[in-house]
């Protein structure tokens, strides 16, 4: 193939694969018809110091002194297209700053002379208990991080013991990671615009043994995710020779074809949640809300937990911290059902302000894919062991021995 027809193909296919928010989950939206403008770093500056020099840049997991090594080590170990769609927020990436930015408003109020001996950081979510409120957000197209995608992640939560949530866009199928986890996962679940595909993934995973369906509500259409088009751009590989067509050639497609327009759901109003209870019997919780009106509409519709979430600054541009939405969607929910919060968590002071807000769990995304893309399942497993660490800690300094011993006296500035 010329060099002229390479481009013309690579052009059309991420022109078809523009046109669905789906798509941009899986990272790929059409890039490379603008004219070059310097590359920006912006996220990988955000969520920590840049590594400078090659040595700085861990060659084993135990190596990591936190989370953020995993990040360079990422940005060592994938291409550079499949490093920007894990990266990315959406325009100048400034929701993602601000899901950093946020935890700076809140401090902790510690508690001394209490006995911090034992630390227990169990907790229950719909009568299941976990060892710890730390959750494995869904994540898309695991197998582009590293060749064991979900089934590493799913290994390292099941050693870890932590609750797993697979993505709609998974790269392996929703029975093979509920086996290799061990364990029931949580389904999330992105709309299309056929209900009769919905309705598989939805039957699928409910005889999968999940619990829980996760409906993620906060991308009806396509987010302009500029960080990612100017990785892409410097990727020298040709893109078409993996991603051939959609997503007909990931497991939970098999046999399901939908044409470009069908990838979106750009109609979807509140009365899909019905549909939705009506269709299975797993709990139906919502992933992506923001607001207190959205979060007594949920209450409304009989939405059975929801995750505040910006899509780790991946869908609207709101330049809005989560930890700063939190509060009002807690207060309209007033303890009726689980609150569970994403986007931008790397540290366990981060996650105990989250808990001490009231939150009933912390998911994290970004972090656990860096872990996953360097060194696949004792990555993940050692980004987990640092954030239990790092919460350990912090409840030990903060006189709080158990979960349910932190409360919204452990923090100012809300
Ligand atoms: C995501 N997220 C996501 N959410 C979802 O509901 N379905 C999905 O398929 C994906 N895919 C996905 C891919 C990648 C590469 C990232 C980084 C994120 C959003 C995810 O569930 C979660 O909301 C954020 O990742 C949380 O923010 P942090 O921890 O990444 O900052």
């Amino acid at each position: 193939m010329s060099d002229s027809q390479h481009f013309a193909y690579r052009r059309a296919f991420l022109k078809f694969l523009a046109s669905s928010p789906l798509l941009a989950s899986f990272g790929l939206t059409a890039f490379g018809e603008e004219s070059e403008t310097p590359a920006r770093t912006s996220s990988f500056l955000l969520d920590g110091p840049d590594i400078g020099q090659i040595g700085d840049i861990i060659s084993a997991p135990d190596q990591a002194i936190n989370v953020f090594d995993f990040k360079a080590a990422a940005k060592a170990a994938l291409p550079p297209a499949h490093y920007g769609y894990l990266a990315t927020g959406v325009d100048g990436d400034g929701t993602l700053l601000a899901n950093r930015e946020g935890f700076k408003e809140l401090y902790i109020r510690p508690r001394h002379l209490v006995d911090v001996t034992n630390i227990d950081m169990s907790t229950a979510l719909f009568g299941v208990k976990w060892d710890t409120p730390i959750v494995l957000a869904p994540t898309g197209s695991h197998r582009a991080f590293h060749p064991e995608g979900e089934l590493a992640v799913a290994r390292a939560a099941n050693t870890r013991g932590h609750l797993q949530i697979l993505s709609t866009v998974s790269t392996t199928s929703v029975e093979d990671v509920t086996e290799a986890r061990g364990a029931p996962i949580w389904y999330q679940l992105y709309p299309t615009a056929r209900w009769e595909v919905t309705k598989v993934f939805l039957r699928r995973a409910q005889a999968a043994g999940c619990p829980v369906v996760v409906l993620t509500v906060d991308l009806p259409v396509l987010s302009n995710r500029e960080t990612f088009k100017r990785y892409a751009r410097m990727d020298e590989r040709d893109c078409a020779s993996c991603h051939t067509g959609g997503f007909e050639h990931y497991p939970m497609f098999d046999g399901i074809t939908l044409a470009p327009e069908e990838w979106a759901a750009p109609h979807l109003t509140w009365d899909f949640i019905k549909r939705l209870k009506d269709e299975t019997d797993m709990k139906v919780i919502v992933k992506g809300i923001v607001t207190h009106e959205d979060a007594s509409l949920c209450l409304e519709h009989g939405v059975e937990g929801i995750v505040v979430s910006n899509h780790g600054g991946r869908a609207e541009g709101s330049d809005r911290a989560t930890i700063s939405s939190l509060p009002e969607v807690l207060k309209a929910v007033d303890g009726k059902i689980p609150v569970l919060v994403d986007s931008g968590f790397r540290r366990g002071t981060d996650i105990f302000k989250a808990l001490a807000l009231g939150a009933s769990g912390v998911c994290i995304g970004r972090p656990y894919l860096w872990g996953l893309s360097s060194f696949g399942q004792p990555g993940v497993e050692q980004v987990l062991d640092i954030l239990r660490r790092e919460l350990e800690i912090t409840m030990k300094l903060c006189g709080t021995p158990t979960i349910g011993d932190i409360s919204r006296a452990h923090i100012r500035g809300a």
